[in-house]
């Protein structure tokens, strides 16, 4: 049973063990670093002690990047000091201090991004060897698995590989919510769910750290779109940051307590997250007690003295920053004249640099380990498979999946060749390989080999090659080839059935349109499957859609055809996982952990997103989250609004029975604020074949101080394989803290009394689920928060922008 589990903390640093023993770096290591059991406490300790022998620049050196070359997309590696090792195609470095006469000798850090693995250069000038980085699954495919153990497998492997190619701190994993579908980057992230978000990335965390890799949560917050992204104001109620936005973090930071965390380029409420003292300290630090460093995004904000005092500690990647056309003066320059004219006080230096210091030490460099350039590719292959099976939702299946493998297919659509693994910009990945669906279906399937020549023809003629605006990935596209209604027809004769794979990319820097070619299908495309409809249909055979896409399209045609799988973009492993799954070697248990709309148009946020240009200058500025706390399910479920396909949902080629849901222990009211509800219910596999099954407790709280969504998922589990006819019973805990609601008025986490329903439940679709209940019989305050965090700029009050929904 891989079960998450509230209660048990992530927090690895005891678990480098071994690593941790051999060779501190330089002259500050002593007789201590044998012990095999580290906390933070230990390494701030030291990091206090070799601050107190550096000098003021040499500190300011730690807390700014080394620069930037904007012709080249190359950091100013040149400048890094005391540092050991470069690493081509690493996203920056943190200066280390060689200063032998006071003892001093710490290597700088090499930063590398992303979430769907290690964004290195994978050759390098003057060197024969190869670097290539395992291409996982993308982080919306990762938290459909709903598998915290296989996503800390998947962090485990990505941190092997950051510590074998010399990487100290890796940026990733993306977590902000999936808002609307439209955001550029959502590919990255897990889910519009904050506890899906939350678990997926604290189970990554817990896997890297494993590996002594730091791991950076990120977009610290509310980075849900791409449009002007570093300089949009995103105008949010408190109580929507808390429970929607910032929840995720929350999760992320008090289980698995990550080594870093990048905040975002957006504005929250007036002022750049980097700058914002309330959501870096007071609420990150103060509240959650987030022990890491806090680094800022790529050339964010526009004042490195504002967010140095935050307690935004480190500043990335140095040099000049470009926010205000390059207009700036040298950011450590800044920093230096600051701290000369009084303005940066030492506390604040001596803060900021021993949080950096102290994670620094953690990290592969400085503990002398990995760098072999060795990581075992060939096992992570098999990871980065696992996942992508996991995660790969089924959404419709009328009798035409599996495919017995004896079948004569005939695949439709450029994506089959084309095969997307990932997004484009720093989320990619530079593997050695993709394998793509035909190819994948191929090893299977017999492919009608005309038709596939014909695909292959058409992509190799027309394929275009370009480089992404940061000349961080190459990026292939194809337009769609066309099929005559009369070769679909001899297709359909000469074929048992036709597999249509439509492809959607996306990528850093811009935001999806709700136009066709994007979100909606291209008139080719409805062709294309409306005539391989007819055709295959008027013989009797059944038609198979494959969308390898970037996240949710519209799916208005489903109808049309016999089964849809959603595959993503499903790493390196493409073609092979998606076969496994159309042939049955793999039986699909990916549930969607955001929501297929029936129409984009009835999105909460369709009408807001993505901003306004308020004062005309031809530019979005303000984005008002318009919709609140209802985002995703939150806002469908409460307001019935129907939907494609809901939260939670998908389908398995067995069946499974839910049973005996029951409350086996409500200590809420006798311990309150540390008190937790614990469900268990037996799930029964009552199909044919082996399978996993995802359940979800949706909890519909009593109405009282605020008002709540319909349900809200607080707990979720995923069974072990189950063969036919076997149970499995799973247990799920829910603590007062995260149950509770944010009650803006009085600063507080609050429990309502009453009655609460738990729904034990396949998917957020709970009409046919009975609850069981528990009772709260006084409100419990489960914290205090600081008051007037996060708040609204002046002038603007919540009910100026959100919508009071109606059914
Ligand atoms: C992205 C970050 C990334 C950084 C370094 C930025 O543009 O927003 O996610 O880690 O670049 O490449």
């Amino acid at each position: 049973m891989t079960t998450y589990n509230h209660n048990v903390k992530l927090t690895v640093v005891a678990s480098t063990v071994s690593l941790v023993l051999f060779g501190l770096v330089g002259c500050n290591s002593d007789s201590d670093d044998n012990q095999t059991t580290k906390d933070n406490a230990y390494y701030q300790a030291k990091a206090k002690a070799i601050i107190a022998k550096m000098s003021s620049d040499e500190k300011m050196n730690m807390l700014i990047g080394p620069g930037y070359d904007m012709s080249t997309f190359t950091i100013n590696s040149a400048a890094v000091a005391n540092l050991k090792s470069s690493v081509d195609g690493a996203a920056g470095y943190i200066s280390g201090v060689l200063n032998s006469d006071a003892g001093v000798d710490v290597a700088a850090a090499v930063l590398a991004d992303g979430p769907a693995g290690i964004r290195i250069s994978a050759t390098r000038e003057n060197e024969s060897g190869t670097f290539y980085a395992t291409g996982f699954p993308v982080g919306t495919l990762l938290a459909s698995t709903w598998n915290v153990a296989l996503a800390q497998q998947v962090g485990a492997a990505a941190g092997n590989e950051a510590k074998e190619y010399g990487v100290d701190f890796w940026l990733a994993p993306g977590m902000n919510i999936q808002r609307n579908p439209l955001n550029g980057r959502n590919f990255e992230y897990y889910s519009e769910d904050p506890l899906v978000a939350g678990a997926i990335a604290a189970a990554v965390t817990a896997g890297s750290q494993s590996e002594g890799v730091a791991t950076t949560i990120k977009h610290y917050a509310a980075n849900n779109s791409e449009t002007n992204r570093m300089n949009v104001d995103n105008i949010i109620s408190p109580r929507a940051l808390r429970e929607i936005y910032l929840r995720g973090f929350q999760y992320a930071v008090e289980t698995a307590q990550p080594w870093a965390l990048m905040t975002s380029y957006n504005k929250l409420n007036g002022t750049y997250t980097s700058q914002r003292a309330d959501l870096v300290t007071q609420v990150l630090r103060d509240e959650w007690g987030y022990e890491g460093l806090v680094m800022s995004d790529w050339f964010a904000g526009d004042d490195p003295v504002a967010q140095l005092k935050a307690g935004n500690d480190l500043i990335q990647p140095g040099g000049v920053n470009f926010a205000n056309g390059g207009n700036y003066t040298d950011y450590l320059t800044r920093v230096k004249t600051a701290y000369s004219s009084g303005d940066l006080s030492d506390d604040v230096i001596d803060a900021d640099a021993t949080r950096i210091l102290t994670q620094m030490l953690k990290t592969t460099t400085n503990q002398g380990v990995g760098g072999t350039n060795n990581p075992d590719l060939n096992a992570h292959a098999k990871i980065s498979k696992q996942a992508a099976e996991e995660g790969m939702v089924l959404l419709k299946n009328n009798a035409a999946l599996p495919i017995s493998s004896g079948k004569k297919i005939a695949s439709f659509g450029i994506a089959q060749i084309n095969t997307l693994k990932g997004g484009t910009g720093s989320g990619d990945v530079h593997s050695a390989y993709v394998t793509s669906i035909a190819d994948g279906l191929g090893k299977q399937f017999t492919l009608d080999a005309t038709l596939k020549d014909y695909y292959e023809t058409f992509f190799a003629a027309n394929k275009q090659e370009t480089t992404d605006a940061f000349g961080v990935s190459t990026i292939v596209t194809c337009a769609e080839a066309e099929v005559s209604a009369a070769d679909i027809t001899s297709y359909a004769a000469n074929n048992d059935v036709a597999v249509i794979t439509l492809g959607r990319n996306s990528g850093e820097g811009a935001d999806r349109t709700n136009t066709a070619g994007d979100y909606q299908l291209t008139t080719l495309e409805t062709e294309l499957l409306t005539n391989v409809a007819t055709a295959f249909h008027a013989q009797g055979k059944k038609v198979v859609v494959v969308l390898n896409v970037a996240g949710v399209i519209d799916t208005a045609w489903k109808d049309k055809v016999d089964a849809i799988l959603l595959a993503y973009m499903p790493g390196q492993e493409a073609g092979d996982a998606v076969a496994d799954l159309l042939s049955g070697v793999a039986n699909p248990s990916g549930k969607l952990a955001q929501t297929f709309p029936a129409n984009y148009t009835d999105v909460p946020s369709a009408s807001s997103f993505n901003g306004i240009d308020s004062d005309s200058d031809g530019k979005v500025d303000t984005n008002y989250y318009n919709e609140g706390i209802y985002v995703g399910y939150r806002y469908y479920d409460t307001f019935d609004k129907a939907v494609s396909f809901p939260f939670g949902y998908g389908l398995s080629y067995t069946s499974f029975e839910y049973k005996d849901a029951q409350v086996s222990a409500n200590t809420l009211n006798s311990k309150g604020a540390t008190g937790s509800v614990t469900l268990t219910a037996t799930i029964s596999n009552t199909g044919s074949v082996t399978g996993k099954e995802a359940a979800q407790v949706y909890i519909a709280a009593p109405a009282g101080t605020v008002d709540k969504p319909a349900i809200e998922l607080k707990a979720f589990a995923k069974t072990a394989a189950l063969t036919a006819g076997a149970s499995e019973t799973l247990t799920f805990t829910i603590p007062a803290k995260w149950l509770a609601s944010f009650d803006s008025a009085n600063n507080q986490w609050i429990i309502d009394a009453g009655t609460y329903q738990a729904y034990v439940s396949p998917s957020s679709d709970v009409a046919a689920i009975t609850p069981v209940t528990f009772s709260v019989s006084e409100k419990i305050v489960v914290s205090d928060t600081t008051a007037g965090a996060l708040a609204l700029p002046d002038g603007i009050s919540t009910a100026d922008f959100e919508t009071t929904f109606s059914k």
